[in-house]
C-alpha cells in the first residue's frame, strides 16, 4: 500500500533547477514537493562549475534565497584569454556593464536547500524507484519509495522534470514526441582542487600547443584548475608532479602557486538538447533538458533562466487559468538554450585542439582568438554571452 500525498507541482530532482523552481513557486503561493534520489549531503558536496552570471546572482539575492554570494563569492570583472604566449583581457563592465561571480554551484545548493527547509518546504532526499505517471492527463503523479522504505504516490497538477542529465524525466517522453540533439567531443578536462593561494586574480583560459588549460579559483586558500586530456583518461593516469608540470607548461608566463591536490576528476564533454521540453503536464528544465560542455560555465545559469520562465508560466496558470504561457515555455526557453549551446560550443572549439588537429586548423583557431581579442566588437560578443543575456521574464 502506498500513501498518497497531494501538491500542486511535483518536482523530481533537487538540483539548482528543481530547488529554485520550488522556491519561486512558493513565492507565488503555489505548493510543491521535491524528491531526489541523492542524500542532502551528496547534493551539497558534489563539485561543479563556479561561475554565476550577474542575472543568476540577482535572482538568488532579490528573491531572498540568500545574499551569501555577495559576501563569500568573488565578483570578477573580466577573464584572460591566452594564446601563443600572450594574455588578452576581456573587460566585462567596460564592454557590457556587467560582471560575473565566482561562487561554486554546491554553495548555491547549500543556500537553496537551507532557504527551502527554513520555509517549511517538503523535500524528500534519498528516494528510490521514482516513476512518472499520467503526464498527458489532468492529474499526473510521481510514485517513489522514501529513504525509510515507505511507498508514496505524489499526486499533482504539474510535474517539474529537473532530474539532471542522467534522470528519468526526459526518457518518459516517447521517442516519437522527442528530438534529441547530441554532440560528443574528442577530449575531456582533468580537474583538480588544491590547497594553495590564487595564482591569478581572474580566470585564465589558455589555448596552447599542448592543449587547453583553465586556471580558476575557489577561495584564498583553495584553487580549481583544469587541463584538456584525451577522453579515456582516468584520474590515476596522472601523478601530482605530472599534473603540475603539465598545467605550468600550458600557462607559461604565470607562475602557478602549487599546493596539495585533494581532489581529481575527469569531466566528459557533451552538448545535448531535448526538444521538446513539454510533455503534457510535465516540463523539463535545466540539465534534464540540455547539457553544455563546461567551457564558459553556462550549465547552471541556463537552468536558472529556464526556471524563471517556467515558474512565471505556472503562476499565470494558477492566476487566470490560461495555459498560454505554459505552452510557450519550451519555445521561449529554447531560444536562450540554443544561444548557450552556441556560446559553449564556440568557446570550446576555439580553445581546444582536437587529437588529430590539422596544422591549418590550429593556426585558424589562433586567428580567431586574435580576431576576437583585438576587436571591440569581438570582445563585446564574448562578454555579452559570458556575463549572460537579459532574462525573458521579469520577477519580483
Ligand atoms: C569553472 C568552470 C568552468 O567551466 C569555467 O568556464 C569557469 C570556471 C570553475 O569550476 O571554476
Amino acid at each position: 500500500m502506498s500513501e498518497t500525498i497531494r501538491t500542486q507541482v511535483g518536482i523530481i530532482g533537487a538540483g539548482p533547477a528543481g530547488l529554485l523552481l520550488s522556491h519561486l513557486l512558493d513565492r507565488a503561493g503555489i505548493s510543491s514537493v521535491v524528491i531526489d534520489k541523492r542524500s542532502r549531503e551528496e547534493i551539497e558536496k558534489t563539485i561543479r562549475a563556479g561561475i554565476l552570471e550577474q542575472g543568476t546572482v540577482d535572482v538568488l539575492v532579490n528573491t531572498g534565497v540568500s545574499d551569501r554570494v555577495l559576501r563569500d563569492g568573488h565578483k570578477h570583472d573580466g577573464i584572460e584569454l591566452r594564446f601563443q604566449g600572450e594574455g588578452h583581457r576581456i573587460d566585462f563592465p567596460g564592454l557590457v556593464g556587467r560582471s560575473v561571480y565566482l561562487y561554486p554551484q554546491h554553495e548555491v545548493l547549500i543556500d537553496l536547500i537551507a532557504s527551502r527547509l527554513d520555509a517549511g518546504a517538503d523535500i524528500r532526499f534519498g528516494v528510490s524507484n521514482a516513476d512518472l505517471h499520467g503526464q498527458l492527463s489532468d492529474s499526473p503523479s510521481i510514485s517513489f519509495t522514501d529513504s525509510e522504505g515507505r511507498d508514496f504516490l505524489l499526486e499533482c497538477d504539474f510535474i517539474g522534470g529537473t532530474d539532471g542529465s542522467q534522470g528519468i524525466a526526459k526518457w518518459s517522453i516517447p521517442e516519437t514526441e522527442r528530438r534529441d540533439f547530441f554532440r560528443p567531443y574528442p577530449f575531456a578536462w582533468f580537474g583538480i582542487l588544491c590547497e594553495a593561494p590564487p595564482s591569478a586574480d581572474e580566470l585564465i583560459y589558455s589555448a596552447g600547443d599542448r592543449g587547453f588549460a583553465l586556471i580558476s579559483q575557489r577561495s584564498d586558500t583553495v584553487q580549481r584548475m583544469y587541463f584538456q586530456v584525451p577522453n579515456e583518461t582516468s584520474t590515476e593516469d596522472w601523478s601530482d608532479e605530472q599534473i603540475w608540470e603539465e598545467l605550468q607548461s600550458r600557462v607559461a608566463g604565470t607562475e602557478l602557486k602549487q599546493g596539495p591536490i585533494f581532489q581529481k576528476d575527469v569531466l566528459q564533454f557533451r552538448s545535448y538538447v531535448c526538444e521538446t521540453m513539454q510533455y503534457g503536464r510535465m516540463f523539463l528544465a535545466g540539465d534534464a533538458a540540455h547539457t553544455v560542455p563546461p567551457t564558459g560555465a553556462k550549465g547552471m545559469n541556463l537552468a536558472v533562466a529556464d526556471v524563471l520562465v517556467l515558474a512565471d508560466a505556472m503562476a499565470a496558470y494558477y492566476d487566470n487559468g490560461s495555459t498560454e504561457k505554459l505552452d510557450n515555455y519550451a519555445p521561449t526557453a529554447l531560444k536562450r538554450i540554443w544561444r548557450g549551446q552556441q556560446f559553449s560550443y564556440w568557446m570550446t572549439s576555439m580553445l581546444h585542439a582536437t587529437p588529430d588537429e590539422h596544422p591549418f586548423d590550429q593556426q585558424r583557431r589562433y586567428g580567431e582568438l586574435e580576431m576576437v581579442t583585438s576587436s571591440e566588437a569581438g570582445r563585446t560578443y564574448l562578454a555579452e554571452a559570458y556575463t549572460g543575456w537579459p532574462f525573458d521574464v521579469s520577477y519580483n
